[in-house]
C-alpha cells in the first residue's frame, strides 16, 4: 500500500531487493523474535561482539549457499551495501595480484562508491568530477556475432597489471543487456590463463533468476574467483576461494560488518524459499509473462531469464508508460535508455501474471 492509501504491485520491488515482496508473513514472525528485536536494536560492531547466532550462520548458512566452487575451502567477507562489497572485492584482487587497474565492461554497473563508479560505465555524469581508480573498458557483446570479437578485444587488455576483472552476469542498470553464457565462459577462460580474478557481480542478480546465483547457468569449466553480492540477500558482501590473511584484516575491517538481524531475514528467506519452492514456481510464472509478452505488438525486444527481464516499447515513449501503469497501480522500473525493467519477487504467481497481462493488453497489446 503506498502513502496514497492505493495498492500496488509493484514488479520492481525496490530496485530488485525484495526477495518475498511485502510484508511476507514469515519475515513478520522473524522480526517479532525479542531475540532478533534486540540483535537489531543493539547492533554489533561484529568482528569485535558477534552474536553467537551470527557466528552460526557464518559457519552454516552461508557455505549452505555459497556458489558451486567456493565450498571448501570457502571463504565470505560482508559489509553493508553493493558498492562497499565491490570495493572490498577490489581491495582484495589488488592485494592477492599486487596491481591496481581493473578490467570492466562497457555499458556495466557496480555502483557509486569511487572504486565501483571507476568500473561503471552507464552513465558518465554519475562519475563526473570524482577521482577514478584506473580502469580498462572492454567491449560487451550486444548479440551472438559480437561475442568472438569482444572476447578478442578483452583478451588484448589482459597482462599483468591487471588486478581483476569484474562483470555482471545481466548488466541490469545498462539495459538488461544479456550474453550469451559462451561469452562468459570465454571471459573465465582467458582469465583463468592470465590468473586474472575473475568476478561476478551477481548484486541485482542473487535470487533472481531461478537459482541462487545466474552465474550458474553458464556451465563454467571453472567457477568464478570471486562472487559479490547484496540486495535481496538482504546483506552486502563477497564470496572467495581464498580468504583475507589474518595479518591483513584490518584492512578489510568495518563496524558493521555484515549485520546479524539481517542475516536472520536472509535465514528466513532461504527457509522459505526452499520450504516453498518459489524458484520453481516463479520461474514457471515469469516464463508465463515473458512468453505472452513477446505476442504483443506494441512490446519488442523481450528478453529474460525466468522470471527476471526486460522489454522495450516500440512506439509508446517509456517514462510515459511507467507512468501510465503507475496510474493503474503496476510498478515497473527503467533500465538502460530505453527498456522496461521487470523484477518480480519470487512470490509471483499465475494470478499476478493474468492481471499484469491483462492490463498490459489494454495498454500496449
Ligand atoms: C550489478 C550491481 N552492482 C552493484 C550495485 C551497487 O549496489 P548498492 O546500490 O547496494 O550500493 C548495484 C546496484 O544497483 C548493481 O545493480
Amino acid at each position: 500500500v503506498g502513502t496514497d492509501g492505493r495498492q500496488y504491485l509493484d514488479l520492481f520491488t525496490n530496485i530488485a531487493s525484495l526477495p518475498l515482496g511485502y510484508n511476507h508473513h514469515n519475515m513478520v514472525k522473524a522480526m517479532r523474535n525479542p531475540h532478533v528485536i534486540s540483535m537489531a536494536i543493539n547492533r554489533s560492531a561484529t568482528n569485535v561482539f558477534p552474536p553467537e547466532q551470527f557466528i552460526r550462520q557464518l559457519k552454516f548458512l552461508f557455505p549452505k549457499i555459497s556458489p558451486y566452487g567456493f565450498k571448501n575451502p570457502g571463504f565470505v567477507w560482508l559489509g553493508s551495501t553493493g558498492s562497499e562489497a565491490i570495493e572490498s572485492a577490489m581491495k582484495h584482487c589488488s592485494r592477492k595480484r599486487a596491481a591496481t587497474t581493473f578490467i570492466s565492461f562497457d555499458g556495466g554497473f557496480h555502483g557509486r562508491t569511487i572504486g565501483a563508479l571507476s568500473m561503471t560505465n552507464t552513465n558518465p555524469e554519475w562519475s563526473r568530477g570524482f577521482p577514478t581508480v584506473n580502469v580498462k573498458q572492454a567491449p560487451f557483446p550486444k548479440n551472438d556475432a559480437g561475442i568472438e570479437y569482444c572476447a578478442k578485444e578483452f583478451q588484448k587488455l589482459c597482462n599483468t597489471d591487471i588486478a581483476g576483472v569484474f562483470i555482471e552476469p545481466v548488466q541490469s542498470e545498462g539495459g538488461d543487456h544479456m550474453a550469451h553464457p559462451s561469452f562468459f565462459r570465454k571471459i573465465r577462460a582467458i582469465c583463468s590463463m592470465h590468473k586474472i580474478p575473475f568476478v561476478v557481480d551477481e548484486v541485482q542478480t542473487n535470487l533472481g533468476t531461478g537459482t541462487y546465483w545466474a552465474h550458474s547457468h553458464w556451465n563454467l569449466h571453472e567457477a568464478p574467483d570471486i562472487v559479490v553480492f547484496a540486495k535481496k540477500m538482504q546483506v552486502a558482501g563477497f564470496f572467495s576461494k581464498r580468504g583475507i590473511q589474518p595479518n591483513e584484516e584490518s584492512a578489510f575491517n568495518s563496524t558493521w560488518s555484515g549485520c546479524p538481524f539481517r542475516t536472520t531475514l536472509l535465514q528466513t528467506i532461504i527457509e522459505t524459499i526452499e520450504k516453498e519452492d518459489l524458484f520453481k514456481s516463479s520461474s514457471i510464472a515469469g516464463n508465463k509473462l515473458f512468453c505472452r509478452l513477446r505476442e504483443m505488438k506494441g512490446i519488442k525486444n523481450v528478453r529474460n531469464i525466468n522470471a527476471f527481464g526486460a522489454f522495450d516499447l516500440v512506439e509508446m515513449d517509456r517514462e510515459q508508460f511507467i507512468q501510465i501503469m503507475e496510474l493503474n497501480g503496476i510498478l515497473f522500473g527503467p533500465c538502460g535508455k530505453k527498456s522496461v525493467r521487470i523484477r518480480p519477487s519470487l512470490v509471483l504467481d499465475h494470478d499476478t501474471v493474468d492481471s499484469v497481462l491483462d492490463y498490459l493488453n489494454r495498454i500496449v497489446g
